[in-house]
């Protein structure tokens, strides 16, 4: 089921606001921005605003230039996108200026929502996506039904939030306007609640006037974080922290490092250390910590191989020693493969119980090299 590329747009204040509390919409962008976001428009399909914003800014949404809706026409497109908004409850006011400026309209709500736009008599094709509406349904819907490839978002916080949050959206334009709202009332960007998909990749940054545009790819949420240079170091060390095991045939060779957040290491080990015949890597680490210790909340645990999720020789797997010190975050270069145990799966053993884990397998073949003789 193909989507359209989703794009969001926004211009936040320096606090981050999207807007004051005051009934007029607080202007936050620049002229030349303003100029920037019409040809922003008139490259795209589709500008979808949510009812909030409809109800808050009653905007016309258009393609304000005449050359661009010429050269739009002359390339066989509608002279103005496509106007789409979301609505869950069809509470909209049928004399708002977006229904009767530029060209087509619709509106995606729910089954109920579709009978209360009908029932206004709101200028525009209703569709109904069932009792919820469901972003991926509506994308869906955009695409097949719309032909719509591209497609502009334009606000408000709630749909940014939720495009973000679900992983639908593909890139993020985003104006940082020089003054401040400080109102805690004011709507945001994004929230409440987290975001699962870590850091977004900053891929430009321009100055427009007095405001300055950043693009952002997000990630996907569950892919997690990317790694930094510090998790190439501290998974390196690991790696070659296994060169130290004593040699076996009967179990891998791995090396693990416990690294605070602010960077400090707390603990490192090795497979079978202090001729202990049978201890993990990681179980040797935590072994040299405090479990009371606060640091180790927030600390990463290193190793080259994935925490085991079953071992003959020990009750606990290592992936329940992480777990049971409260440790947050686990970095590997290689997913245990078959040799000793079936299904050996410590990255969802942890992931389902909320660790964030990162598999670098950039790192899998040094992993892999004091373990050649086992594979
Ligand atoms: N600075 C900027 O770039 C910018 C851009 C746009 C907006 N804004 C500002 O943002 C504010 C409005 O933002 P907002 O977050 O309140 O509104 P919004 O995101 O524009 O719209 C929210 C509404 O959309 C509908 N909706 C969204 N997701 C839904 C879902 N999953 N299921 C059912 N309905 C859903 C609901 O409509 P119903 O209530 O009808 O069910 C909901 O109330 C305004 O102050 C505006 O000025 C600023
Ligand atoms: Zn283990």
């Amino acid at each position: 089921m193909p989507y359209p590329y989703v794009l969001l747009s926004a211009a936040v204040s320096l606090d981050g606001y999207l807007d004051d509390t005051t009934p007029e919409r607080l202007l936050l962008s620049s002229r030349a921005d303003f100029d920037r976001v019409d040809e922003v428009r008139a490259s795209v399909d589709a500008i979808l605003i949510g009812a909030g914003t409809i109800r808050a800014d009653n905007p016309r949404l258009l393609v304000n230039s005449p050359e661009r809706r010429a050269a739009r026409e002359a390339a066989g497109q509608p002279a103005y996108p496509l106007k789409v908004t979301v609505s869950g409850s069809g509470d909209l006011d049928p004399a708002a200026n977006f229904w009767h400026t530029g060209g087509e309209k619709v509106v995606y709500t729910t089954d109920k929502g579709a009978d209360r736009v009908r029932a206004l008599g709101i200028a525009a094709d209703a569709v109904a996506l069932g009792p919820e509406l469901d972003w991926r349904r509506l994308l869906e819907h955009l695409h097949d039904v719309r032909g719509v490839r591209r497609l502009m978002v334009e606000g408000g916080g709630t749909v940014h939030t939720q495009l973000l949050r679900q992983g639908l959206a593909d890139e993020l334009q985003l104006v940082l306007a020089p003054l401040f709202v400080g109102d805690p009332a004011a709507p945001r960007l994004f929230g409440p609640g987290g975001y699962q998909g870590g850091r977004l990749r900053l891929v430009e940054s321009r100055r427009i006037e007095d405001v300055v545009l950043n693009r952002y790819e997000p990630t996907a949420p569950g892919a997690g974080p990317l790694p930094t240079a510090a998790d190439r170091h501290w998974l390196a060390l690991a790696c070659a922290l296994a060169a130290d095991c004593p040699p076996s045939d009967t179990a891998f060779s791995v090396g693990a490092v416990i690294v605070a957040a602010d960077g400090t290491e707390l603990a490192r080990g090795h497979s079978r250390e202090a001729g202990d015949p049978v201890v993990h890597a990681e179980e040797a680490a935590l072994a040299k910590l405090d479990p009371a210790d606060p640091r180790l909340p927030t600390a990463t645990v290193y190793s080259s191989l994935e925490p085991c999720a079953r071992r003959s020789s020990r009750p606990a797997p290592c992936a329940r020693l992480i777990l049971d010190a409260g440790v947050g975050r686990v970095v590997t270069a290689w997913r245990e493969p078959d040799t000793f145990v079936t299904e050996a799966d410590g990255t969802g053993l942890l992931a389902a119980r909320g660790v964030d884990v990162l598999l670098l397998p950039e790192y899998e073949e040094r992993a892999k090299e004091p373990n050649h003789h086992l594979l």
